[in-house]
């Protein structure tokens, strides 16, 4: 992050997120994939669940199911998402935390608003974002990487007016909270009236800026876009940076989440939760599912 360069990037397109229905009836809004759009190499998916008030006793989520070839990153604003996996991993998240799982080979697992916050209702509002596995890492390990709200950096510019949660990637020097298997940044940003914020990319990475909040302008001094809760802006890689201002007028912060990722180039096979090379590969993840060797969740109470 820096001052305004001239090689800021311009916006190849503006994708509105859709409403659609996820797990058990959860809505979420994706602005990717879509009819038009089947990834941002290296990123498959991106949801915004919420924000969402949910009755006591109506709360949903997205019971069993397996993912293998990529990864799932969690991010939740508020409310609680409870995990259990096959691994045997289960878990709670906060507002402000993130999971990074790695489904490599494959895992089952469940995500479902926890049993406090089924009880007791309220709201929930987070992210899902798919990143894809290079198919050297495809079969790799399940891992996970849980990063409590306070463990994640967050650099804050010199003129007090942005601050920059930095969940993978680095941003002005500052390193990230995940190892990533291939280069990318993962941010989100609050920008006040009258910001001027620079992502550095390398020219190489696609690059996109998700709307949460207010109203921001991303682009270079002669072509921009103005993004709103709910637009994705693509940019084209005709720069060194993704350029973030906030008109001086504006009355509320703009908040957004800031993605990069170096593209992994290669074919792509997906059917649901599988994300491969080759329909082989997806017809194999299917057996491998139906028989058995992906785990079940083992549940005691
Ligand atoms: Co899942």
């Amino acid at each position: 992050m820096n001052t305004p360069a001239l090689a800021a990037r311009t916006i190849r397109m503006v994708l509105p997120a859709i409403e659609t229905s996820e797990g058990d009836g959860m809505i979420v809004r994706r602005p990717f994939p879509n009819g038009r759009v089947e990834q941002v190499d290296p990123f498959l998916l991106l949801d915004e669940m919420g924000p969402v008030h949910m009755q006591p006793g109506h709360a949903r989520g997205a019971p069993d199911h397996p993912h293998r070839g990529f990864e799932t990153v969690s991010y939740i604003l508020e409310g609680e998402l409870e995990h259990e996996d096959s691994v045997g991993n289960r878990g709670i998240l906060r507002a402000g935390d993130v999971q990074w799982m790695t489904a490599g080979r494959g895992v089952v697992h469940s995500e479902m608003p926890s049993r406090n916050f089924q009880e007791r209702g309220g709201r929930l509002h987070g992210f899902q974002l798919w990143v894809n596995l290079p198919s050297t890492h495809k079969l790799i390990e399940p891992r996970y990487q849980e990063l409590p709200a306070a463990s994640i950096p967050v650099f804050t510019t010199n003129d007090g007016l942005a601050t920059v949660k930095i969940v993978a990637g680095s941003v002005a020097g500052h390193a990230g909270a995940v190892q990533t298997h291939t280069p990318m940044l993962y941010a989100h940003l609050v920008a006040h009236p009258g910001a001027v914020v620079t992502f550095d990319v390398t020219s190489s990475m696609n690059a996109m800026v998700y709307g949460i909040a207010g109203r921001g302008v991303v682009g270079n001094h002669e072509h921009s876009t103005t993004v709103v809760r709910g637009d994705l802006a693509v940019t084209a890689k005709d720069g060194a940076g993704v350029e973030l201002r906030v008109e001086a007028a504006a009355t509320v912060p703009f908040e957004a989440l800031v993605l990069a990722g170096e593209p992994i180039n290669e074919p792509l096979a997906r059917y649901g939760p599988f994300v491969m090379n080759t329909r082989e590969e997806i017809v194999e993840a299917y057996d491998d599912f139906q028989a058995g060797r992906l785990g079940q969740i083992v549940r005691t109470s």
